[in-house]
């Protein structure tokens, strides 16, 4: 990690958050709240962050207390198939957990090979596959993990049981599921999502796996929640279009900072 991103960060965080809550595409939405926009929002440029470049990113950390509760929200982040090294792509969680941050929340637009799914809906990852081809602890160990980080509860289940109650307790329907991590940018075949629906995949994604495997690295809690935003490839006959990730993302919206509200409020960290 490089030695001048955390020092800025440290320089510039107003406080030690508890959580970290990564707002995936057309799912910003928190990030405009009256809590965050009173609170301390640092752009990666101050960072010393790559641009970002991807609509709906607009890349920025937020420091600000929601439900009575220190957070940071991350509106941006970097992807692999924008040709950035994973060092990049993880750099954020890095930071959370030298921060001393004890969980993170993950949040990812999704396409749905679960036919029990709808579009729109939730999903709680239970665990995920990593089909990137790369794993970002590849190179001398950073620390503080250990060489061979265990992954067999990647995504706490405390964490997940906190989600479920608390979709629960706002009548909201809430899956849960595998997610297959994928690099993209094109999207999957049809053959493709046949193989990963084969392989006990629920959901689809370009991003989260390789942050959810560095922030277990670092020692945080890890919970993830997709947005089921399209069905994937030849699922439906129609072909797929990034328009349509961000408009079901805007149409999840309310419902996801329910959820997410919800959950910093119970959720024990
Ligand atoms: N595939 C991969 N990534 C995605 C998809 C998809 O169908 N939808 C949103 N992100």
């Amino acid at each position: 990690m490089p030695a001048t991103a955390f020092e800025l960060l440290e320089a510039k965080a107003p406080f030690i958050p508890e959580l970290a809550i990564v707002l995936g595409s057309g799912l910003g939405a928190l990030a405009a709240s009256p809590e965050a926009l009173t609170g301390r929002a640092i752009p990666f440029a101050e960072l010393g962050f790559p641009p970002q470049s991807v609509e709906g990113h607009s890349g920025q950390l937020i420091f600000c207390e929601l439900e009575g509760r220190k957070v940071v929200l991350q509106a941006g982040r970097f992807h692999y198939y924008e040709g950035h090294p994973l060092a990049t792509v993880t750099l954020p969680m890095r930071l959370y957990g030298r921060l001393g941050v004890k969980a993170v929340l993950l949040t990812n637009a999704a396409g749905a090979l679960n036919p029990n799914h709808q579009v729109g809906d939730l999903m709680v990852l239970t665990d995920h596959i990593n089909f990137t081809g790369q794993n970002p602890l590849i190179g001398p160990n950073p620390g503080p993990g250990p060489r061979f980080q265990d992954l067999s509860s990647a995504y706490d289940p405390a964490l997940r049981a906190t989600l479920h109650r608390a979709a629960k307790a706002l009548g909201q329907t809430l899956q849960e599921g595998v997610y297959i991590g994928v690099t993209g940018p094109s999207y999957e075949t049809p053959a493709e999502i046949r193989a990963f629906r084969a392989w006990g995949a629920d959901a689809v994604g370009m991003s989260t796996v390789p942050e959810a495997i560095v922030a277990r690295h670092e020692g945080m809690k890890v919970a993830g929640i997709s947005c089921l935003c399209n069905m994937a490839a030849g699922i439906l006959d129609q072909p797929l279009t990034h328009q349509e990730v961000l408009e079901a993302g805007q149409a999840s919206a309310g419902r996801f900072e329910a959820l997410v509200r919800r959950f910093i409020r119970d959720a024990a960290l």
